[in-house]
């Protein structure tokens, strides 16, 4: 557990303001990007935390979150970073609501509601005009007022291109549209409504099997080969679905879309009708 990095003290000033004084917890810390949950007796925030390369992308994700309705954000600078206040958001993720189904023991009734609400959540943000970008297992969020995503660090307003260069977020949830055009090597690249209707059936398969979509070992790939091996085989559509099949009424609405051509995967809001109609 790291210490709370005193030049960002700024950051607990305001979400001091929010919840009164503080208990805080880190969350995660990766590539530059660290998340601490601060709560106090009036409620409870996120903290990113934004240093290096990360700076800039967590300038623009908050950006993000202050143009969505939904969302409130507090940033600022410090030396070396950009750090974000925002409200913490109650609730299991995706991942966490899809357990019992994948340890066998029941919750398929909870799970299909919880795809059809981030389906939902993902059909809204589309509807509005935005682009997601890094959709997973871990970036919805069941609140009591629904699901809300998490991590906008690559969305986008359609028609605009906010970031100079985009090299992919999750691999294993990557379009193969997607990778090819982050392997042609001409930036900046966009990331797509139709690419986040694919991410979010992978997201969905993989809160069922537990494992990613793709079976890199039949396609002859090492599971820790680096990411670079990874995309080529995935714009090559060279790596077949897995094989693994605990709930094949569900699975097979998924496969469909993760085997369909970019223009021929249904929109999020076709896809949560998809999963409405499959029987527990
Ligand atoms: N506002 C929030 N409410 C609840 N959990 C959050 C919030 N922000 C971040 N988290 C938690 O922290 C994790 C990491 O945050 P995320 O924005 O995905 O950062 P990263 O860029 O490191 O992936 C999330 O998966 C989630 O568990
Ligand atoms: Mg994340």
């Amino acid at each position: 557990m790291g210490e709370f990095p005193p030049e960002a003290a700024a950051a607990l000033t305001a979400a001091e303001a929010a919840c009164g004084p503080l208990e805080l917890k880190e969350i995660s810390d990766r590539r530059g990007s660290a998340v601490w949950k601060a709560g106090g007796p009036r409620g409870a925030v996120s903290i990113k935390l934004g240093a290096g390369e990360a700076a800039e992308v967590t300038a623009r994700e908050a950006s993000v979150l202050d143009q969505l309705p939904e969302y409130t954000v507090t940033v600022g600078r410090f030396d070396g970073g950009v750090w974000y206040v925002t409200p913490w958001l109650a609730g299991p993720s995706t991942w966490d609501v899809f357990r019992p189904v994948r340890k066998g023991e029941g919750g398929r009734n909870e799970a299909l509601e919880a795809a059809v609400g981030l389906c939902h959540a993902v059909a809204e943000l589309h509807e509005a005009g935005w682009v997601h970008g890094d959709l997973q297992p871990q970036h919805g969020i069941h609140t009591e007022n629904g699901v809300r995503l998490l991590d906008f660090a690559w969305s986008r307003q359609v028609g605009t291109t906010p970031w100079r260069r985009f090299d992919g977020t999750m691999i294993h949830l990557t379009a193969p549209e997607l990778a090819a055009r982050i392997l042609n090597g001409s930036q900046p690249v966009d990331t797509t409504q139709t690419a986040d209707v694919y991410a979010l059936a992978g997201t969905l398969w993989t809160c069922v099997t537990g494992t990613w979509p793709l079976d890199y070992e039949t396609a002859g790939i090492d599971a820790d080969a680096p990411v670079e091996e990874k995309r080529r085989a995935i714009a090559h559509r060279a790596v077949p679905l897995s094989t693994a099949m605990p709930w094949p009424a569900l699975q097979a609405r998924l496969r469909h879309v993760l085997l369909a051509a970019p223009d021929d995967r249904p929109t999020a809001a076709e896809l949560k009708t998809l999963v409405e109609a499959v029987d527990a």
